[in-house]
């Protein structure tokens, strides 16, 4: 059983909704950063809504974008031009239109050897490492202004799956996984669960029927990589009616 009581769980009508809620939360934690702002994104389907809302011309224009840097929780071992490569779907969908290329940091996994995953995390880690000035995460400052997060229907978020070591990771900031547990099962690189918590927010947007089992065994507490993902400040779920487990109804 894992306790997670500062989850905060929105309920949103359907994934339309969830899309227009998530961008209001992306939009206020930029705002509330005068600085140097950094949001780590997520690959899977769920988010691209939320992409494509950001690309419009009334969010776009409240993103200041010379001061954004824009990461990205995981990778798989895909080609860049593949669609299954989580930073291009960001990148094609509004990154390369808006964002400087040098706010830009995709995990180097097209051009890297995937026998050899454990190689490409440790150049993202040295690549965030030098982002943030320091070899250690300090809780007073976390790294992220926000990360967004997806569950997948074994319970995994990032590329942090059931029983994997890679959970238990203390000291690497990012890690290698040889082998995913779902499709496609192509080697991945993952950041850390200490690494991703280094946020003011994590928000997970989880939508659709076909969610509703693994949210009913993450609503219960049950030992899942979603469930240990927990920010050191907000944690938010943003459910939609589809996904939500029945008792949770109001
Ligand atoms: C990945 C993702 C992964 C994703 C979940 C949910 O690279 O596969 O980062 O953790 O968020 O699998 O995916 P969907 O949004 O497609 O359901």
């Amino acid at each position: 059983m894992i306790s997670n009581d500062n989850r905060q769980v929105i309920s949103v009508g359907d994934p339309a909704a969830m899309a227009t809620v998530a961008a209001e939360r992306v939009i206020a934690r930029i705002s509330e950063n005068p600085g140097r702002v950094a949001i780590c994104l997520t690959g899977g389907s769920s988010p691209k809504k939320l992409y494509q809302l950001l690309a419009t011309d009334a969010l776009r224009s409240q993103i200041p974008w010379p001061r954004v840097h824009w990461f990205i929780g995981d990778e798989r071992f895909v080609p860049a031009d593949d669609p299954l490569n989580n930073m291009t779907v960001v990148r094609s969908t509004f990154l390369d239109q808006y964002a400087p290329t040098s706010n830009i940091h995709p995990i180097p996994t097209s051009t890297a050897d995937p026998a050899d995953p454990d190689r490409s995390a440790a150049l993202y880690e040295q690549e965030l490492k030098s982002f943030y000035g320091a070899d250690a995460l300090d809780p007073a400052r976390p790294l992220f202004d926000l990360v967004l997060m997806g569950v997948g229907p074994d319970g995994h978020t990032a590329s942090l799956f059931p029983d994997y070591p890679a959970l238990d990771e203390t000291s690497r900031w990012v890690v290698g996984v040889p082998k995913a547990n779902v499709e496609p099962f192509v080697p991945r690189v993952t950041l850390t669960l200490p690494t991703l918590a280094s946020c003011r927010e994590m928000l997970f947007e989880v939508a659709g029927v076909e969610k509703r089992a693994i949210l009913t065994r993450v609503l219960a507490g049950e030992n899942l990589p979603a469930n240990r993902a927990q920010s050191t400040g907000e944690t938010v779920w943003l459910v939609d009616q589809a996904a939500l487990p029945e008792n949770f109804r109001g």
